[in-house]
């Protein structure tokens, strides 16, 4: 028999009570993160039949799944460094975002064109010390918005996934540099006693950027030798 963690066994505990695992488990979504961008969806109405659009840190693939099924014809370009279970339309880069080739992989896979939305979910491996966990979150936070900033179109939309604390305020203020409307949102399929929230940014300013926005790539710390180049869409 396997033998558990105690960790393993709150998991698993936690799992159980949670009422999006357990519907995850039911209707047999790929993750219980899919909820949350349903939850988003609903609300802000971001996702519509033909989109062009960017996903970051996509593994398992629950946002995926759920995007291909709103956007139907039009294109996806879903990015991670671990697998994500995609459908066949959909094109996967295999990499960490931020690194040159990972990069180079999402531009030819998006034609070099716009995209109407960007998503990001990525979020750093936790290493239980609070102050560098949240250094990297927001790392990750900044090279959402270089993403947006690279890959957006005039009126393009940027959803992405922040935890409260250090940086946060400052890495607002450069969104509202870049969006003419900047949520910040709890759905209630984000578990209450995490300080994840997600930031809704709506029509992106014709032209805009930020001056300290990170367009270099960055040392994730992790072999990105398996990033694939994709076809066009
Ligand atoms: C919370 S999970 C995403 C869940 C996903 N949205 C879903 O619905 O299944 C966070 C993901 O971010 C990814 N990630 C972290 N840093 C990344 C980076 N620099 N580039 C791409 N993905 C990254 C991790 O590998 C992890 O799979």
């Amino acid at each position: 028999m396997t033998r558990r963690s105690a960790s393993s066994h709150r998991w698993l505990a936690r799992q159980r009570r949670d009422v999006y695992a357990r519907k995850a488990a039911e209707e047999g979504q790929i993750s219980r993160a899919h909820f949350k961008l349903e939850q988003l969806d609903l609300r802000f109405k971001l996702l519509r039949r033909g989109q062009r659009v960017l996903e970051l840190g996509a593994a398992p693939g629950g946002w995926t799944h759920y995007v291909e099924g709103r956007i139907g014809p039009g294109c996806l370009v879903a990015c991670d460094q671990r697998p994500i279970a995609a459908g066949a339309e959909t094109r996967v880069v295999v990499g960490w975002y931020g690194d040159t080739e990972t990069d180079q992989a999402i531009a030819v896979a998006l034609g070099d064109m716009p995209v109407d939305l960007v998503l990001s979910d990525m979020a750093p491996n936790i290493s239980g010390i609070r102050s560098a966990d949240q250094a990297r979150a927001m790392e990750l936070a900044d090279l959402a918005l270089e993403a947006g900033i690279r890959w957006l179109g005039p009126g393009g939309d940027l959803v992405v996934k922040l935890f409260q604390g250090e940086g946060m305020d400052a890495w607002l203020k450069q969104v509202r540099q870049v969006f003419a409307k900047v949520y910040q949102v709890k759905p209630k399929a984000s578990r209450p006693d995490s300080r994840e929230v997600y930031v809704v940014a709506r029509a992106r300013r014709p032209e805009s950027t930020v001056a300290d926005v990170p367009a270099q790539a960055h040392d994730s710390g992790y072999d990105d030798s398996d990033t694939l180049g994709l076809t066009v869409c």
